[in-house]
């Protein structure tokens, strides 16, 4: 579904990201791990087109997409939807609009009701059923972040890109979002790819977990193969929750 080949981004002389070479398929639900700075949410923006790579490949459902225009990027974003790290809402416009913001731009063909529903439909998943009105500042960071999952949830993604979706969240709130990440996979066959410090959960619900370091995959694996990894820093991230 997503396939890097050789992937490298630089920012001025410094390669952040230094040929990332990774194919996820179909439904798989990837976490990647990292300490801070390593290119984990440059890794997704440059799938997202938001950056783009200065070498190598991206293949999205086949689509080689690295090149593309502004213009030929718009069906990608529908494909793949992404769920920032920080919230980014739309202040001025209500958590309701912000979540049919994407709906109206990408099915310009659907009715005020179907809207409606799908809106409501995607709040009652992040448990703001009754905050439609409020404008986001009114909200709290937590609150902010389950919106954003819900505006990107909504447009239906291929693929969902999540930049640590449960940092800043209480425990049951991060329990309620990374069910919500297992049942969106598992049920719609969304692929995943999670970036998260998060390694108890990581465990949990990950097919396939991929540790950066220093721009490039140090060790990728299942929970098992991750248990025997010799790597240090897999072996720190491990003590986080043994
Ligand atoms: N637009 C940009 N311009 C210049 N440098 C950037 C830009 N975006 C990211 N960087 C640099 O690239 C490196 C990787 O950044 P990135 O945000 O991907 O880290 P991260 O792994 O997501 O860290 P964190 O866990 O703190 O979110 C950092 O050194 C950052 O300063
Ligand atoms: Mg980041």
């Amino acid at each position: 579904m997503i396939k890097f080949v050789n992937l490298v981004k630089k920012f001025g002389s410094r390669t952040v990201l230094k040929g990332i070479n990774l194919e996820i398929k179909e439904s798989e639900i990837v976490f990647v791990l990292g300490t801070s700075g390593t290119g984990k949410s440059v890794l997704l923006k440059n799938i997202v087109g938001l950056l783009r790579p200065d070498g190598g490949e991206i293949f999205i459902d086949g689509q080689e997409v690295s090149k593309l225009t502004e213009e030929q990027y718009f069906p990608i974003r529908k494909k793949c939807g992404m769920v920032f790290q920080h919230p980014a809402l739309f202040d001025s416009i209500s958590v309701f609009e912000n979540v049919a913001f994407g709906l109206r731009r990408h099915y310009k063909d659907w009715s005020e009701e179907k809207i409606i529903e799908r809106v409501k439909y995607c709040l009652s998943l992040v448990h703001l059923k009754d905050q439609e009105e409020k404008l986001p500042p009114s909200l709290s960071y937590g609150m902010q972040k389950r919106v954003s999952l819900a505006r990107t949830v909504a447009i239906e993604p291929k693929v969902l890109l999540f930049d640590e979706p449960t940092t800043g969240l209480d425990p049951i709130t991060t329990r309620s979002v990374n069910n919500l990440i297992l049942k969106l996979s598992r049920e719609l066959k969304t692929t995943s790819i999670v970036v998260s410090h998060d390694m108890q959960c990581a465990l949990e619900i990950a097919d396939r977990i991929v540790v950066l370091s220093d721009g490039n995959i140090i060790a990728q694996g299942n929970t098992e193969d991750l248990k025997k990894s010799t790597v240090p820093l897999v072996q720190d991230f491990l003590h986080e929750v043994i």
